[in-house]
């Protein structure tokens, strides 16, 4: 059995393209398993996991939820809101206690940058990334990748444009990682205080334009303004990068109006939530043109890959 590089699954940066094309052919086989009449598979039995959510969620909880289940994995499922962390009990302290309970797996989104890596050296079993503050989240920039294979297979020369708040977004640095593994070529658009300093040493071209910038891409990555990562200041204001939403919205929103005055067709796409009338209008987020609901359907194949792949077991 071919095997994953790695027994984490903490962020994009170390994984191989041989890892990412592994993740993505286990992905095709559970997809095909989840449009089945009888969607469950015995791969996970006696195996346990627990997902723990220091943070908000909808997409990502419910599909490694749901992801865990079709594998008949024995599923735990831990809130940072109404546990003993509120009393003071610590990261390692709660994890050790979960852990006690003999859990395999932990898949965990948490609100500081480093928390998975932590973790993964303090315990003992696999930890899979599901989002760590502004660091990475790995399993949505695998199912945006897998999205798009499924488009236009081979993705080498393909043309990706990542728009809006790329300074807070842990979903913009893991899919210029694996995006660029696979060939890809990548540009971010969006206000200068949105692009971080550091973003040209990940080898990424950046346009101020979003017309230019929709122009010259095949997908158009939309992003959500995070502003519950950008911070107050000192007087406990929200920070501001951009005088208004709707100042926003005129220059990077994206509209039908921008996307008819194109000559071709590109492919639109947001890991969700969607802010409608911001980053993008309603009647672009429901067009031809979006394969958002795909990317979510996509998203329960590809943590099933992934959390399979981490567990060791063969396929059955
Ligand atoms: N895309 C994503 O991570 O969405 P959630 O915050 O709802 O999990």
């Amino acid at each position: 059995m071919e095997k994953l590089s790695t027994r984490h699954l903490l962020g994009i940066k170390h994984l191989t393209r041989q890892d990412i094309e592994l993740i993505f052919n286990t992905a095709d086989n559970f997809k095909e398993v989840i449009n089945r009449p009888i969607k469950k598979v015995p791969s996970l039995r006696d195996t346990t996991i627990a997902n723990l959510f220091f943070e908000n969620s909808t997409r990502t909880k419910l599909s490694f939820e749901l992801a865990e289940k079709r594998l008949s994995a024995d599923v735990v499922n831990f809130s940072a809101s109404g546990s003993s962390v509120s009393k003071g009990e610590t990261l390692i302290d709660t994890v050790s206690n979960i852990l006690a309970m003999k859990v395999d797996v932990v898949v965990m989104r948490h609100p500081n940058p480093g928390a998975a890596v932590f973790l993964s050296r303090n315990i003992s079993a696999s930890i899979i990334n599901a989002g760590d503050g502004t660091h990475e989240h790995p399993t949505q920039a695998l199912l945006d990748a897998f999205s798009m294979r499924e488009k236009y297979g081979d993705l080498t020369n393909k043309k990706v444009v990542i728009v809006g708040d790329i300074a807070h977004s842990r979903v913009a640095i893991s899919n210029i990682y694996c995006l660029q593994k696979m060939g890809v070529k990548v540009k971010v658009c969006g206000p200068p205080t949105l692009i971080p300093k550091y973003i040209h040493a990940l080898g990424v071209e950046v346009e101020y334009n979003l017309d230019e910038a929709i122009a010259w891409c095949d997908v158009a990555m939309m992003l959500r303004i995070q502003l519950e990562r950008q911070g107050a200041d000192y007087e406990g204001n929200q920070v501001k990068y951009f005088p208004s939403i709707r100042e926003y919205a005129n220059l990077y929103g994206l509209t039908l109006e921008r996307l008819h005055k194109l000559n071709k067709r590109i492919t639109i796409m947001h890991p969700g939530p969607i802010n409608r009338g911001v980053e993008v209008s309603s009647d672009v987020a429901d067009s031809e043109h979006s394969i958002i609901l795909n990317q979510v359907e996509n998203g329960v194949a590809v943590r099933m890959a992934v959390l399979y792949l981490l567990s060791g077991r063969n396929l059955e």
